[in-house]
């Protein structure tokens, strides 16, 4: 039930921090600690390398935890759009281990993934929000989102459920390995529920951005670098499947070989800058938007921040970026469509779970 919302979307946004708080609850240990069952972590240590598979938001959380899991656990990750993978299929390793990520456990492209690769004998865990789901019962492990039901065709808790899911993973791998990480990732997990619930306070500075940014313009575009790419990938499929202001993600260093060209007297670039070691580029390439005429808006991480950022995120820990700085940009596209008129819930052409291939 939506209750008091005007929309499922703008309700499931605002359920971020308590499917954050839910997750560290369910996956706590009696230590405190957080922890996956060890038969999964037994797959993963057996595994010479990780085969994410997934669609839409789910491969694009699928990219983050790629990140996490390889900087984390030190295990080699690949990150496939399922659709592709079925026609195209990599060369695999000697011991792959297969990752489906599906909110609905439904999505037909990644369930043909499947078909292939329990053909082929190789292990699989899902990771969804859906107990009992077609991919649930297939695979040989399931790990839930724990984020109940996601009504909007727009998917956004479920995006910061599997990153939050993904880096347990990732960090008990770690642990099983030896690795210790030099931080507690219960605690910063509940920072970044924290920071989420001010970043869902922040509702009037983010339709304001909808507003001055987005209100008549025909594109858009998200630019990052490092895990801010991934996010804007995230960004602007959000935008662009509620308010079908054609947006694209990039990552800003690939700006100048071709997309620059785009750039006209007021186009809109929203830049994320949550990460030291590429702020001094991003802003560089703020910069070169700028000088043909783009309309920036920087959404930086405080202590990054610079002169004439449009908003500061409340800082969390560098590794968990992507769980906070999706949140403005959900907001954004949500405004933006409704400013527009466009049907938030059901945009044209998309059903939530697509179940053809
Ligand atoms: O249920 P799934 O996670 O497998 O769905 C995958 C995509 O269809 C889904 O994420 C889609 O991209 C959303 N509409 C994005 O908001």
């Amino acid at each position: 039930e939506k209750g008091t919302y005007p929309h499922y979307m703008l309700k499931e946004i605002d359920e971020q921090p308590f499917v954050t708080r839910r997750i560290i609850q369910k996956y706590q240990d009696e230590h405190g600690g957080l922890t996956i069952d060890q038969a999964i972590i037994n797959e993963v240590l057996n595994a010479d390398r990780l085969y994410i598979v997934a669609c839409g938001t789910s491969y694009h959380a699928g990219l983050v935890g790629k990140q996490l899991i390889e900087s984390w656990a030190k295990i080699p990750v690949e990150v496939h759009i399922a659709s592709e993978f079925s026609y195209n299929m990599p060369l695999l390793s000697e011991k792959p281990l297969f990752l489906f990520i599906s909110q609905s456990g439904e999505t037909a492209d990644s369930r043909a993934v499947l078909v292939q690769t329990n053909k082929l004998g190789h292990k699989a865990i899902t990771i969804t929000n859906v107990p009992g789901s077609t991919l649930s019962r297939e695979a040989d492990y399931t790990l839930l989102l724990h984020a109940g039901p996601e009504i909007a065709v727009a998917s956004t808790k479920a995006y910061t459920a599997q990153i939050a899911v993904l880096a347990i993973l990732a960090a008990t791998a770690a642990k099983a390995k030896g690795l210790e990480l030099d931080f507690d990732l219960t605690k910063e997990l509940a920072i970044v529920a924290n920071v989420m619930e001010m970043l869902c306070d922040a509702k009037e500075e983010m339709e304001n951005i909808a507003r001055d940014y987005l209100t008549l313009t025909r594109n858009c575009f998200f630019i990052g670098r490092a895990v801010d790419y991934y996010v804007c990938l995230e960004g602007a499929l959000k935008l662009k499947e509620i308010s079908y202001i054609q947006a694209e993600g990039f990552a800003g260093g690939e700006l100048k070989h071709g997309t620059i060209a785009l750039i006209e007297d007021g186009t809109p670039v929203i830049a994320l800058a949550t990460q030291e070691h590429v702020n001094l580029s991003i802003r560089g390439n703020v910069k070169e938007v700028v000088a043909r005429g783009a309309n920036p808006c920087v959404i930086s991480m405080r202590g990054l921040e610079g002169d004439g950022d449009r908003f500061v995120i409340p800082a969390v820990h560098p590794d968990l970026t992507s769980l906070v700085s999706v949140v403005p940009l959900q907001l954004i596209a949500y405004y933006a469509a409704l400013h527009r008129g466009c049907d938030v819930d059901k945009p044209r052409n998309l059903a939530k779970s697509v179940t053809v291939e």
